[in-house]
């Protein structure tokens, strides 16, 4: 196990995603973790991440010195660097020159760290403090050209670090910076494969479930497929998968996933709840108590068939009947549940769920992020449209119409989605672009002019996005001959609307989707 030390950088996860694809096991934890804690995980590593502070600015997060005493190799990105930096005894100051995004980097003295690196090459900065002595015994490895110490290391303590980003694509070889010191100064070895993590799964399972049954709530995506698809190699036909027909679904969609999920799950149940949902959703305009309404409907409806499947349970009964979801480590840590991120939105599957909850969770994904989700299913031999399908949101279309969500307005974003998927499959770009919400903006009319009629429709906004974990997103570039494709058929064919619009913007500022 590696931890990463989280100070409030968005690149945390991503540290933690290029550990692992290090094949080492990594998880993050806040910086305000005592040294106590982080020490009794018996990490064989511990990783500062960046952060958005100067070492100096009032009230940043300061690094308690107790964590580089202890023996456990060390490795200080950024922001961590320069913490390691101060903490040894070293210099940090505001020289007054910034850098930020690419900058060239002169390798002087490979050492261990930057062995078989290029002399010069780019990397990824962004600091305004600059490291301008290393600790005693340090040997500096690297310069920049407003920045004296850029990297630097003490093998014999196992302790490392560089000004610049590593785990950002951006920067070239960063990948081999990390793997250098995890694999030769911190020792660790990369066993870390998808096979160990589906064997560690179906081991803790079996532990937890005993002789009791499971249900798990099947939504469609890959998540909850390969959440029990592990389920059910651990537990056989003690395990029923439930799919929920909200009424919120796309076009077609409840069908396709009954035909796929069929041909894999034995005991499927399909549930059609959609006036359940529906009706308790009537009136509600406001994001998040939609979110809550379907989280509670989703329980609802799960203890429902709970009593088909276990019989009637009464109190302290909770130990026979387990609810398996395909919760992943970002909706963790954004929930809030780990590096003490805010709560941006309440994810059905986390924070929505409510207080008197009678199952006992399963959560074979809950340490994952979706590209491992994804290699995981490939190693279960589920099918390739299960496993690369685009992530759908559990509260589905009723996040994607800003207002109240009807039937008419359903019907209106249904048929302009389809449309605007089956163009981007017809144009094979399914796979370069993360996901492609089509967003009805129901209370919102503007004038248009259709065959010499004044029309007064509703816009449909496009938002293709591309990301590599939903954290972080950008606007699609799409090609503007798909856009225009879409754009004319969707005013042409759904004459609700009469105005299609793109969003280009980023996540962060915007999410991806609109709610
Ligand atoms: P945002 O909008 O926060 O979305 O940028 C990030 C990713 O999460 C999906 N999403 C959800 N998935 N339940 C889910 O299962 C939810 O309540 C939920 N809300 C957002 C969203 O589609 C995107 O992939």
């Amino acid at each position: 196990l590696v931890l990463v030390v989280d100070y409030g950088a968005q690149y945390a996860q991503l540290i933690a995603r290029r550990v692992r694809e290090a094949r080492v096991y990594s998880e993050i934890v806040p910086h305000t973790t005592p040294v106590a804690d982080i020490l009794a995980r018996k990490p064989k590593a511990i990783i500062l991440s960046g952060g958005p502070q100067s070492v100096y600015a009032p009230g940043a997060p300061q690094v308690d010195p107790a964590l580089f005493e202890a023996g456990v190799p060390a490795f200080g990105i950024c922001y961590g660097f320069q913490a390691m930096a101060r903490s040894l005894g070293g210099e940090v100051a505001h020289t007054g020159a910034r850098e930020y995004g690419r900058t060239r980097v002169d390798v002087t003295a490979p050492g261990t760290l930057l062995a078989d690196l290029p002399a010069e090459h780019t990397v990824w900065m962004s600091h305004g403090d600059s490291v301008t002595a290393a600790p005693e015994g340090f040997d500096v490895l690297a310069a920049t050209a407003t920045t004296p110490v850029a990297a630097f290391e003490n093998v014999a303590r196992g302790q490392a670090g560089v000004q610049w980003h590593p785990e950002v694509l951006h920067t070239e070889h960063g990948q081999k910076v990390l793997e250098h010191f995890l694999l030769e100064i911190a020792g660790c070895q990369p066993t870390w494969t998808m096979l160990n993590i589906i064997d560690e799964q179906v081991e803790l399972i079996r532990r937890q479930v005993g002789d009791g049954r499971a249900l798990c709530a099947l939504s469609g995506g890959v998540d909850s497929a390969v959440a029990a698809a592990i389920v059910e190699r651990a537990i056989g036909d003690r395990l029923t998968c439930v799919y929920v027909d909200h009424g919120m679904m796309r076009l077609g969609e409840t069908e396709q996933v009954k035909r796929d999920f069929e041909a894999v799950f034995s005991d499927l149940d399909v549930v059609d709840a959609s006036d359940q949902f529906l009706d308790a959703l009537s009136g509600v305009a406001d994001p998040e108590q939609k979110r809550k309404i379907i989280g509670r409907e989703f329980i609802r409806t799960f203890e429902a068939a709970e009593v088909r499947v276990f019989g009637d349970l009464s109190e302290g009964q909770a130990a026979v009947a387990y609810l398996v979801q395909g919760t992943l480590y970002p909706d963790v840590v954004e929930s809030g549940g780990g590096a003490g991120a805010s709560n941006i939105k309440s994810h059905h599957n986390v924070g929505g769920l409510p207080d008197d909850l009678r199952f006992e969770l399963i959560e074979p994904l809950r340490t994952l992020f979706k590209d491992e989700v994804r290699a995981v299913g490939e190693q279960l031999g589920l099918p390739p449209t299960m496993v690369w399908r685009q992530p759908f949101p559990g509260p589905g279309l009723g996040i994607r119409i800003i207002g109240e969500i009807t039937r008419e307005r359903l019907d209106i974003l249904r048929r302009a989605d389809a449309i605007a998927r089956e163009e981007l499959t017809a144009a094979g770009l399914d796979r370069d672009i993360w996901q492609f919400p089509v967003v009805l903006l129901a209370d919102v009319r503007s004038v248009g002019v259709q065959g010499d009629q004044r029309t007064y429709g509703h816009p449909i906004v496009l938002r293709p996005v591309t990301s590599e974990d939903a954290m972080t997103a950008d606007w699609a570039r799409l090609p503007w001959d798909l856009v225009e494709r879409v754009s004319t058929r969707i005013t042409n064919e759904v004459l609700e609307v009469n105005r299609v619009v793109i969003d280009v913007t980023s996540k962060p500022p915007g999410t991806i989707e609109w709610e």
